[in-house]
């Protein structure tokens, strides 16, 4: 099995380069820059590995460097930028296709512009495989197979005590030019980042304040969910003016947390469903160490797809994947999940 990262140079790229290596599969690593995909290389040794350098304005190059691949792991950012070129050239290599992105902007525009091309190459493309989206895909899932059709589903991420990455920095910021989509009676609708109450997630002290937000899964749920209403909230407020920052003060940003600082952030998911009947079902996970749990929820899916057992055409990740089972295998990282 031979999987390409690109954006191998990459904080989250890096992360699924060690992932891979742990793994024991062949490794291509990616990137428009020699020097730092080296950097990556180095911190993966004795792993060897692939370097192949490709500019996402250089189609051929990219689609050569993806050719023998069977899986390709995107950690660009932002992905409304730079998301793209990588999609062709894995529909040209037929090479499946995962990645990072939590910008559901470019994820609605992937599922509009790729779906059938992808199916007629058989391609898998599966996005958003990070820490928080994937699993509340699929929890959105187990409780539609519980529930049946849903009159009203809400997703909450809490995420506590992260600090985010430069590359999440400039996506967020592409992020916060739109509004919230909800999903209602079969459109997607802008909406507002209001304040939502306040919470009891699963793992936390009290209760939490939430936020109305923006997110992939309100684009990917309603692929496989039947529900009249849904909507995802965080505990992030939304900043006055996040897009107000410059280039210069993204630069001096921080390259993302350290090692001692990621290893203490956390997640708690809570997913509710309301039936027809007027029952509810809930389902929850917690998790520790955030980001490296989005390169090893995309290594696991980049794996998976692999293997060549999915289905081709982009895909919700409960599309790709059995829910339950996806879910069980990340329990080695500290993943708990339970359908109430
Ligand atoms: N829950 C979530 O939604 C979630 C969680 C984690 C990460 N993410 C997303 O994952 C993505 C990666 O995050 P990160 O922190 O790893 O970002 P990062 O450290 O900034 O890495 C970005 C990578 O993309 C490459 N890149 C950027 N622009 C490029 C261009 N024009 N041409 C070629 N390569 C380019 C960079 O290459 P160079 O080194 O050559 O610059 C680098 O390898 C972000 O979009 C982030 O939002 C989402």
């Amino acid at each position: 099995m031979k999987i390409a990262v690109y954006g191998a140079s990459g904080y989250v790229g890096h992360l699924a380069a060690r992932e891979l290596a742990r793994r024991g599969v062949d490794i291509v690593l990616i990137g428009r820059n020699l020097e730092r995909l080296r950097e990556t290389e180095a911190a993966i040794a004795p792993k060897s590995v692939e370097l192949k350098l490709a500019a996402l304005d250089d189609p051929r190059a990219l689609t050569e460097a993806l050719h023998g691949c069977d899986s390709v792991i995107s950690c660009v950012a932002p992905f409304v930028f730079w998301g793209e070129p990588v999609i062709r050239a894995a529909i040209d290599a037929g090479c499946h296709y995962v990645d990072t992105s939590g910008e559901p902007v470019f994820i609605k525009k992937v599922f509009e512009d790729f779906s059938s091309v992808a199916e007629q190459a058989g391609v898998a493309i599966v996005q958003a495989a990070t820490d928080d989206c994937l699993p509340s895909n699929l929890l959105a899932q187990l409780i539609a197979k519980r529930a049946g059709p849903l009159e009203r589903l809400t997703v909450v991420h809490g995420l506590f005590d992260t600090e985010i990455t430069r590359g999440t920095l400039r996506s967020y910021i592409e992020i916060s030019k739109g509004k919230p989509y909800v999903f209602k009676d079969g459109e997607w609708l802008a909406s507002t980042s209001e304040a939502l109450g306040a919470i009891d997630l699963p793992g936390e002290d009290g209760l939490t304040a939430i936020w109305r937000s923006a997110g992939p899964p309100v684009i990917s749920i309603p692929r496989h969910v039947e529900t009249r209403y849904l909507e995802l909230a965080t505990n992030f407020a939304p900043q006055d003016n996040p897009t107000a920052l410059t280039p210069e003060m993204i630069e001096a940003a921080p390259v993302g947390p350290s090692e001692e600082v990621r290893l203490r952030s956390r997640l708690s998911v809570v997913a509710i469903g309301l039936a027809e009947d007027g029952s509810e079902v809930r389902a929850h996970l917690t998790a520790p160490d955030l980001y490296n749990l989005t390169a090893v929820v995309a290594v696991e899916a980049a794996v998976r797809l692999a293997r060549g057992d999915t289905p081709s055409g982009a895909l919700a990740p409960a599309q790709a994947f059995d829910a339950a089972d996806f879910l069980d295998a990340l329990a080695p990282w500290g993943v708990k999940w339970a359908v109430q």
